[in-house]
């Protein structure tokens, strides 16, 4: 933990630097050095193409250069503008229709959405909950508001869901909280490309049945990668389960237009939703629009414009969805080629379904990823093993990397 000069610490860990973008710069610095082609740097949650370029979708470059100007010069409402809110809706349940009463309140991408969720969802004190293989921010955006975390273990030994650790850590944490927050970043999971079954949703929902109905529980999806997951209808046959959840479950899905969309710098996402009682929905609108005002207040206005244009115009949004079908068959490639070569080698890869990383479990993880750097690759040590984007290198690269990681773990 680095002490503070000046400013006060409240007991965060605050690093010099972040992680992933510290080495993405030392993957940078020697390109620079030494040139693209000795350099692979699978680090960056960003789809890029096999030249190392970012992938940004022409159908939606296209409504944005034409927008007008009040389209992006002026404040959008704090919920985000109407007509933007109706869209998010279609984007999130696509041919589901809920039952519930759905409420959609604007926010700087997903990342702005999840930490609405720990802001208004979970005690200061408390614990919120989530896998031991996680997105590093979940944590940050806990410290940063006072609040604890604790983590299940995401697999058990037959590389399933791990229900009863699962179940072990929910009842765990009730027996000594009123209100308990949990986070599935599901499909495509960052880091491991995971998603979460049929089964291991009743699971989920069999778990929750099994608690005191006194407690309040608010299960937060993190669906940021859930279109570069695979036919986008089937990713989504889970939402009904949702719906099913016991009383005393409170549902919200954290939506981003980041990769989607292709949106990543402009910062639009949504936390949505689904409660069985309007007076909760009203109250999810209410807490969020106060915490969005003490924060970022309002979000851009031009992304809110271009999700509703996309909406609004039928043809567009086949154009978009089938400029976005074409890179995520590229990406499910590489996904592909990553998998036979590990296969082949015999590297152990974290359970993976699809998605922008695969990771591979491993003890030394530091060690690895600095030897791996010393050879021009850059890779992601995270407690448990390392993450390899996918989604910035090309297919040839990803049938390479396998090996060279197996190699590295074995000279240790
Ligand atoms: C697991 C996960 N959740 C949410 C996000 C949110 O991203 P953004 O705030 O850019 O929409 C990301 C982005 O990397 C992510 O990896």
């Amino acid at each position: 933990m680095t002490e503070m000069l000046f400013a006060s610490q409240q007991g965060r860990n605050i690093p010099k630097e972040d992680k992933i973008f510290g080495i993405n710069n030392r993957a940078k610095a020697m390109i620079a050095k030494e040139g693209k082609d000795k350099v692979v740097n699978a680090t960056l949650g960003a789809l890029l193409d096999d030249k190392g370029d970012l992938i940004v979708l022409s159908s939606v470059t296209e409504v944005f250069r034409n927008l007008a100007p009040a389209e992006f010069a002026e404040y959008a409402p704090i919920a985000g503008t109407p007509a933007f809110r109706e869209a998010v809706k279609k984007d999130c349940f696509r041919n589901y229709e809920p039952k519930g009463f759905v409420e959609v309140v604007a926010a700087p991408g997903g990342t702005g959405a999840i930490k609405n969720a720990v802001a208004n969802y979970a005690d200061r004190d408390s614990k919120i909950l989530f896998a031991d293989w996680f997105w590093a921010p979940y944590r940050s955006i806990a410290e940063e508001m006072g609040k604890g975390f604790e983590t299940f273990t995401f697999f058990n030994e037959e590389r399933k869901f791990n229900i009863a650790s699962f179940e072990e850590k929910v009842k765990a944490l009730l027996q000594v909280q009123d209100r308990l927050l949990v986070i599935l970043n599901t499909p495509a999971h960052n880091p491991t490309g995971y998603a979460l079954t049929e089964e291991d949703w009743k699971g989920v929902k069999e778990v929750f049945g099994r608690t005191p109905s006194d407690k309040k529980i608010t299960l937060l999806v993190d669906t940021a990668y859930i279109d570069f997951a695979g036919d986008e209808d089937e990713y989504r046959s889970y939402l009904p389960v949702l719906e099913e959840m016991p009383g005393h479950v409170l549902t919200l899905i954290a939506h981003s237009l980041s990769k989607a969309y292709t949106l990543y710098g402009m910062r639009c996402g949504a936390t949505i939703c689904i409660a069985k009682d309007k007076a909760v929905a009203d109250e999810f609108k209410q807490v969020c629009e106060f915490s969005s005002r003490s924060t970022w207040s309002n979000c851009a206005k031009a992304p809110q414009v271009i999700l509703t244009k996309i909406y609004d115009d039928p043809q567009l949004r086949d154009r978009v969805f089938e400029e976005r079908k074409q890179h995520r068959d590229m990406l499910i490639s590489r996904a592909k080629a990553f998998e036979a070569a590990a296969a082949e080698c015999g590297l152990v890869t974290v359970p993976f379904d699809t998605g922008f990383f695969v990771s591979v479990p491993c003890e030394q993880p530091d060690a690895v990823c600095a030897k791996l750097e010393e050879e021009g690759i850059f890779l992601i040590p995270l407690a448990k093993g390392i993450r390899v984007s996918i989604a910035s290198v090309a297919e040839n690269i990803c049938r390479m990397l396998p090996a060279r990681i197996k190699a590295a773990m074995d000279s240790l």
